[in-house]
């Protein structure tokens, strides 16, 4: 058996293996000819599966990755002079490679309160609209759940959003992990993103293969196909992408796996705020846990757990549908076995001399 078939890491989600139900819907729409880029039957079961969800103006377009989504998300809903806000610590500004900035966006970052932007500080951006040398703000984007694992509760949506739309924005809501949040808060994944015109539906992170999609809910985003193809976002065999998203939304089995990977979330944060000298640095409300350790910790834990540096002294521990309560827990043991003043524990696992070929290398 490979080795990596028993491995549980904590460096992202993206790192986790496809959900079984979504590799056999791969296989159930496989062979055969089918129509091709979005004309098959399978997408035509998604798009209706998202209007129930959505509401019966939402256009589904399933693209390959979350950037690509969010490239499209923007472009479908904002003129070309726009700028977009967002976040400084939004994956849009830090982690796309300029991606927006390549679609020709400029962005105009707010800080945050643990990742969650404030509806009171949009006002104050758009105050010099309308001059002409100045980038126009056109659409907010906020991430839900957001880049430093909290959660928007719907009211706080409702309020970003109101403002937004208020100021004459667009908004639209990065949803690579919009089911953590929906979980999390006991909602649906329409709640979640309640007022957004645009939302980018993240699959990957949550027990898809490869895949996302772009769910268009402004009734005036005018040639969204077009942007697609030209933003090299239209998969020739959609199929394959819609049958996962149709797989993570049949019997909800989005939720189960998001209520997974936000459990073991939990039981991870819970267990460190017990190791003297560590810290939980932001609120946990998704499935990232982000914590500073004490000196030197994280460079030994690293000989065995593949896991991102967060800024100074923090890191970001990340868990997935297919995390297990052993595998946390395995996790804890070394940690704790590895903090000054902490207790050894037999039953840690041994802290490698070398990393395995399987933990380098990790994108989050
Ligand atoms: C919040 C958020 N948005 C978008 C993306 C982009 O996804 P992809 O890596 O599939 O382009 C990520 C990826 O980690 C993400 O965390």
């Amino acid at each position: 058996m490979r080795t990596h078939q028993l491995r549980r890491d904590f460096a992202s989600d993206n790192c986790a293996a496809a959900h079984p139900k979504v590799l056999a819907a791969l296989a159930e729409v496989d062979g055969g000819h089918l129509p091709s880029y979005g004309a098959d039957p399978y997408t035509s079961l998604l798009e209706e599966r998202v209007r129930e969800l959505f509401g019966q103006q939402a256009r589904t377009f399933p693209v390959f990755n979350g950037t690509g989504a969010n490239i499209l998300a923007l472009q479908a809903v904002t003129p070309r002079w726009s700028a977009v806000v967002c976040a400084d610590a939004a994956h849009l500004h830090t982690d796309e490679c300029g991606a927006p900035e390549h679609a020709g966006f400029k962005l105009l970052t707010l800080p945050t309160t643990d990742g969650r932007l404030d509806a009171t500080d949009l006002a104050d951006i758009a105050r010099d609209a309308r001059n002409r040398h100045r980038a126009q703000p056109g659409v907010l984007s906020l991430t839900q759940s957001t880049e430093l694992g909290t959660s928007y509760d719907p009211i706080e949506v409702a309020v970003l959003a109101d403002e937004a739309h208020r100021l004459g924005w667009k908004v639209h809501v990065d949803g690579a992990r919009l089911a953590n949040a929906a979980a999390r808060l006991g909602i649906g994944l329409a709640e979640a993103a309640a007022g957004a015109d645009v939302i980018s539906l993240g699959a990957t992170k949550n027990g898809g293969m490869i895949g996302e999609a772009v769910i268009v809910l402004d009734p005036d985003a005018d040639g969204v196909g077009f942007l697609q193809k030209a933003s090299t976002q239209l998969p020739s065999k959609t199929r394959y992408v819609s049958a996962q998203l149709l797989a993570l939304l049949d019997g909800d089995l989005w939720r189960s796996n998001a209520i997974q990977a936000n459990a073991m979330a939990d039981r991870l944060a819970a267990g460190l705020r017990g190791v003297p000298g560590v810290r939980v640095v932001h609120p946990v409300e998704a499935n990232a846990v982000f914590a500073s350790l004490p000196a030197g910790v994280a460079e030994q834990l690293r000989a065995t757990y593949s896991f991102s540096d967060w800024g100074p002294g923090v890191v970001r521990l990340m868990t997935a549908w297919d995390t297990r309560p052993e595998d946390v827990d395995g996790l804890l043991a070394a940690v704790r076995t590895l903090s000054p003043g902490g207790v050894h524990d037999s039953t840690a696992p041994a802290v490698q001399e070398a990393s395995s070929p399987e933990s380098a290398g990790f994108l989050a």
